[in-house]
This record gives structure tokens, sequence and C-alpha cells, in this order.
């Protein structure tokens, strides 16, 4: 048996306890032992439910641990322990992976455990371990991405009549939000997860506050009326271009011809262009509670295939990339095409 933490019992974390309860016929065949949540730890007293981080860590039983409790602090103090302890940390913070996740790569290597965060871009989608295992040989020139379930959700409802607070609102509730909305619909969310996948693809570590961002706040009802009239559809892409070293946020006029034409609602999709490969295009859930844990929960596999072993995370010694440029806007037009 391996026995594993859980930190912030939310959605996510509350999540990847449903995935392992569920569906422990499943890890069992693929990992050939069973994995128990030995400690759930909350800032909240929730019954059975540990505060203190030093006592799971200071336990030698637990052999990796689930970081999802979003945001900057106590999630950085929490996985540095963590990982000094020699305990593999998987994460859904993308917050945290974008500021410190090649400090943390490399205290897991010096430690010889593994900081995974498959979960941290495109929900369920195994978008990152499919880059770092199946891209590893290509020149990838291009990843133009609907990164952002809520965003897509609200586009999407907008497209069929609904009104923006009214959509946001059904998604809040869908558990697709993130605590402070503005992160998603001000395309915050999607520059952290654009700079992840940009880093990961291309050995320079992308930052979010470098990345030019607009969200879907400026987006009216007539815009998507004259999209479609243009049939065209409008969609919050993070793109980034290889040649121009560009990475930026923005509403696009995405024509039918393009498959994230047709990725709606709470879907994610993301085209990755290789210069061997061409176009691949990711599709699934990017946000929500059991594609998300399902996500984190194929880390905890991977960390405990690999116990006392460094997994590659594909941010190891990254340094930091001097500037990032944004494709220019066609004169007068509000959106770019893509
Ligand atoms: N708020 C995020 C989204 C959650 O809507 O995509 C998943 O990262």
């Amino acid at each position: 048996m391996i026995n594993i933490a859980i930190l912030g019992f939310g959605n996510i974390g509350s999540g990847v306890a449903e995935v392992i309860e569920k569906n422990q016929a499943e890890i069992k065949n693929v990992l050939g032992d069973n994995l128990h949540v030995k400690y759930i730890l909350d800032i909240r007293d929730i019954p059975g439910v540990v505060n203190d981080i030093n006592i799971i860590v200071n336990d030698p039983d637990v052999k990796v641990i689930c970081e999802t409790m979003g945001g900057k602090e106590p999630a950085y103090t929490y996985t540095h322990l963590a990982l000094e302890h020699g305990i593999s940390v998987c994460s859904s913070n993308k917050e945290l992976v974008d500021a410190y996740g090649v400090e943390l790569s490399a205290i897991a290597r010096e430690h010889n455990c593994s900081y995974l965060f498959e979960a941290s871009v495109g929900g369920g989608i195994p978008v990152l371990r499919t880059i770092r295992e199946a891209f590893g040989h290509e020149k990838v020139s291009r990843i133009a991405g609907i990164l952002n379930g809520t965003c897509n959700y609200i586009l999407t409802n907008m497209k069929a009549g609904k009104d923006f607070a009214d959509a946001l609102k059904e998604a809040q509730e869908k558990g697709f939000a993130e605590r402070n909305p503005a992160a998603d619909v001000e395309g915050h969310d999607t520059a952290r997860k654009i700079a992840i996948l940009a880093s990961l693809v291309s050995g320079k570590k992308f930052s979010y506050e470098q990345v030019s961002c607009e969200g879907i706040t400026n987006v009216t009802q007539q815009d998507i009326k004259d999209a479609e009239a243009q049939g065209m559809s409008i969609k919050l892409l993070g793109v980034y271009e290889a040649e121009t070293q560009s990475v930026n946020v923005a509403p696009y006029l995405v024509p039918a011809s393009s498959p994230l034409y047709g990725v709606n609602d709470v879907f994610n999709g993301i085209m990755v262009t290789g210069n061997m490969v061409d176009n691949v295009m990711f599709y699934g859930r990017g946000a929500g509670k059991l594609p998300t844990a399902s996500a984190v929960v194929s880390d905890v596999i991977e960390c405990a295939k690999t116990l006392g072993r460094n997994v590659k995370d594909g941010l190891e010694d990254l340094e930091p990339v001097a500037s990032v440029n944004a494709p220019a806007k066609p004169d007068g037009q509000k959106f770019r095409v893509l």
C-alpha cells in the first residue's frame, strides 16, 4: 500500500480522494499496489483533517503529496518542505508552477523525488505528460490553446444568448471558476497555462508576468453575432510562437476550418505544432472536480511507480527568457484572427 496525503480539501482535493476510492481496482492494476489517503490537510477545522504539515512530512509512511490548495502560500512553503523530505508532490496549482516551478523542480531532483503538475494545464487532458514524453524530439513551432474552461463556458453560453454574468455564475456553481473569477475572465489563468506550455517546449522559462494578456470582459453579444456572421467563433486563446518568441492571451476570431472552432462549454482544446509531427490537437474537460483530480492521480501513480527517483518534469534548469513579444493586432480591428 502506498500512503499519500492531500493538501487542500476543496473541489479538486476531494475529487482526488473520490478518484482513488472509485477507481481502486484500476489503480491497483496499473500500479501493482493500492493508494491510501493517510492524511488530508486543510486550513479549515474539518473532522478527521489535520492542520499541521509537519505531521505529514515527518511521517515516513507518506510517499506522495497532492497539493490542491491553489495560490502561492502556504502551498509554496508546504511543497518546499515536502520535497526536502524526499516526498514527491503532485500539483494542480498553476500559479505555483508558474512562479516557483523551476526552483521546486530543482529541489525535487536534489532529494530524489518528483514535482509533477499535469493538472495545472488543461484539466483532465494529459497534455504535459505527452509533451514531455512524446514531443521531446520535436521542434515545437506553435501552441494555440483554449485553456480556460470558465471563459469557454461563458463565451459558448453568450453565443446561445445568455448574459455574461449569468454564465459566469453557472461556471462558478459547477466548480469551474477560480476562487477569484477575475483570474479567469481577465485571462491571467490562461496566461499562466500558456507560459507553462511555452516553457516546456522551448527550453526557456516564460513567466506569466511577461505575457501580454487581454481577457473576455470586453467581448459583447454583438461581437459574437458579427463573428458568427463571418463563419467564425470568438475564443479566448493562449498562443505561443517559437519563431517570434511571442506569447499572448486574447480573444481571437477562430474560423470554422480550425479544430478549435468546435471546442465548446468547459472543454479545452490545445493545438500543438511540431516540425515533424505537424498539428496535434488535444481535447477534453479543462476544468471540474473529477477530470482535474484524475490528472492529479495520474501524477501520483507516476510518482508511486518511481519512488526514490526523480521523474523529469520539463522545467529542469530553465533560464528565464529575456523578453516576450506579442503579435500585433490588425489596424482598427478589435480581434486577431487565428
Ligand atoms: N478556473 C480554471 C478554468 C480551472 O476555468 O479553466 C482549471 O484550471
